[in-house]
């Protein structure tokens, strides 16, 4: 995979690797890995199958609301004296993280000053994240995510339902730019005044964990916020002197005096 497309995935936590590893060879039937080596060496597009096996683009909106709750309360009040807010959702899957971000800036009115660039590795979960469709057996819970996280409205106001579907509204992604993004391999693009990378530092090793963090510490603004998931932290990093705890227990920390100064 590194050498033929550019994907290193040395750098993950080897046990649930093994897992997909083995989930892949049997949902393609290739009888072993040897098998699996081939198709991905020689078959055309077999590539993006095998990063969609090897990657976990399980999400849902809202998730963790009391989060969702915090970035209302104490994040977005301080985004709100930016004339101009980049946020970085880095490890977007299927998208629903971008769009409960997008309806929280818009009730509190930062959403036009906003520009959200949504990353993930896996180029068949970002075309799902364009989109913005999804079951409509998941909008009920995610109604409940919505009201915890202080939705000023009903969470039905943001989609149609046709059939088994939602189709959440596309005006929601008129400032979200989709791309690929190997947090592995590739580097800063953007100053960032948030950055949201939630459940995906889990699935790397110590030293894969600390390049991480310290890509998103240069691309924070000095002052800028990291929201990270319930079972990660920054605490045993290499970059935890750089970052002040905001909510120890919701994971959201504030870039310190190092971090590259703010340029409206
Ligand atoms: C469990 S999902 C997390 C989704 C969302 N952030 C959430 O918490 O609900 C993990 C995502 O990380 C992505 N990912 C894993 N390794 C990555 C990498 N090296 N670069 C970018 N994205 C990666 C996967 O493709 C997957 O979509």
């Amino acid at each position: 995979m590194r050498l033929r497309h550019g994907y290193d995935f040395s750098g993950y936590a080897p046990a649930s690797l093994k897992r997909r590893v083995q989930q892949l060879v049997r949902v393609h039937g290739t009888g072993g890995i040897g098998g699996l080596i081939q198709r991905v060496l020689h078959e055309d597009g077999f590539v993006t199958a095998a990063v969609e096996g090897l990657s976990v683009p399980v999400s849902e909106m809202f998730r963790d609301p009391s989060v969702f709750r915090a970035l209302r309360d104490k994040v977005l009040p301080v985004l709100a004296s930016y004339p101009q807010v980049n946020i970085w959702q880095a490890g977007c899957a299927h998208g629903q993280e971008v769009y409960s971000l997008a309806i929280l800036l818009q009730e509190e009115g930062l959403y036009e000053r906003t520009r959200i660039y949504a990353t993930d590795f896996n180029d068949a979960a970002l075309a799902v994240a364009t989109e913005g469709i999804y079951p409509a057996r998941d909008a009920r819970d995610w109604s409940r995510g919505y009201l915890e996280a202080g939705g000023r409205q009903s969470f039905s106001d943001y989609y149609s339902a046709r059939y088994e579907f939602i189709r959440l509204d596309p005006g929601l992604r008129r400032n979200v730019t989709f791309f690929n993004h190997n947090l592995v391999t590739d580097k800063v693009f953007c100053e960032a005044q948030l950055i949201l990378c939630r459940n995906v530092l889990i699935y790397f090793d110590n030293a894969l964990q600390d390049r991480t963090l310290g890509l998103f510490r240069d691309s924070l603004v000095r002052g800028g916020f990291l929201c990270l998931g319930s079972r990660e932290n920054i605490e045993f990093s290499a970059v935890a002197a750089e970052f002040a705890s905001v909510d120890g227990a919701l994971r959201i920390y504030r870039a310190g005096s190092s971090a590259r100064p703010s340029t409206p």
